[in-house]
């Protein structure tokens, strides 16, 4: 009788050992993962994707998939449900999917499509970034609605000054090689989301000197930042030539 009283306290003692042990590795594993890990060392695809040469044919074939939501254009929407993927650096575009394909940042709408089931594996990848980026982008992407001129305007400009010039540039336009994307042309209301996601630790592939650089930003920041984002003008050699140009590939 004792014996057995004593083997069930000794089993009752180890499993909350090893309960007390779960906990504490889950708590370094989220430490690491909210930290610099989830950023950029997930998506081992994304290096063996740069480096593979890109079949432009190939591409065009695996876009038909990604233009049912992201249209044949890759514009997108205005009313932010899909971003613009005309005129993202090949990088970004690579490392995002990589990322969405890894289960490092959340897209349940657009996962299943990304899957190499359904498009095949990093050569696809390369392929399929390579044509979205001869693209020409939206003239006209969907923006916020203070014009410039406005006191909101001139504000989001100084916030954009003194946060955001070092990583995204002086107009926005990213820098490919660090995976810092495009802004610049991208619709308000997606910005708005991801912007929002990232501030407040919902998109996990978040750059963590980004997080910290925007985490006291209010609401109203949030909205007059991204503001003047959306209506910083786009090289017009990289735009479509009217809002009506329609992708002659899939005419
Ligand atoms: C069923 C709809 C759907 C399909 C099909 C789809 N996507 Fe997406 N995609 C989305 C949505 C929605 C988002 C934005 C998710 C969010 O708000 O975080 C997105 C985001 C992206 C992003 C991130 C863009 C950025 O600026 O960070 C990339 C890159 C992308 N898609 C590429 C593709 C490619 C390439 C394909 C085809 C292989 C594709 N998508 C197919 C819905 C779709
Ligand atoms: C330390 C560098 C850094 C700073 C500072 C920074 N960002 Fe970012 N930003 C990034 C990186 C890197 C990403 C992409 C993260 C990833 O790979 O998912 C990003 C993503 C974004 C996105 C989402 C883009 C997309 O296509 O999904 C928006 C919008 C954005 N930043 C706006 C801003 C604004 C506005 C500011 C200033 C208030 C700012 N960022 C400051 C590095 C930075």
């Amino acid at each position: 009788m004792n014996n057995r009283f004593m083997n069930n306290r000794s089993t009752s003692e180890r499993s909350l050992a090893s309960a007390v042990i779960t906990a504490i590795s889950a708590v370094i594993a989220l430490t690491f993962s909210a930290s610099t890990l989830a950023w950029l060392e997930a998506g081992g695809e994304r290096e063996e994707a740069l480096h593979l040469t890109p079949d432009l044919e190939h591409g065009m074939e695996v876009f038909e998939v990604c233009a049912g939501c992201h249209l044949t254009e890759g514009w997108g929407k205005e009313d932010g449900t899909f971003p613009q993927l005309a005129g993202q650096h090949v990088e970004v575009l690579i490392k995002q999917l990589a990322d969405i394909r890894d289960r490092n940042r959340d897209n349940p709408t657009m996962y299943p499509f990304a899957l190499p089931e359904s498009i095949g594996g990093p050569q696809s990848l390369a392929d399929v970034v390579a044509y979205i980026a001869k693209l020409p982008m939206d003239p006209d992407n969907g923006k916020g609605e203070w014009a410039k001129g406005t006191a909101e305007f001139d504000q989001g400009k100084k916030l954009f000054a003194d946060n955001c010039v070092k990583c995204h540039g002086d107009d926005g336009e990213g820098k490919a090689e660090k995976y810092y994307p495009r802004i610049q042309g991208q619709h308000y209301k997606y910005m708005l989301r991801q912007f929002e996601w990232i501030r407040d630790g919902k998109r996990r592939n978040a750059n963590p000197d980004m997080v910290k650089q925007i985490k006291a930003f209010s609401d109203k920041d949030m909205q007059m930042v991204i503001n003047y984002v959306s209506r910083i003008p786009v090289p017009k050699e990289d735009l479509a030539p009217s809002k009506d140009w329609l992708n002659p590939d899939y005419d």
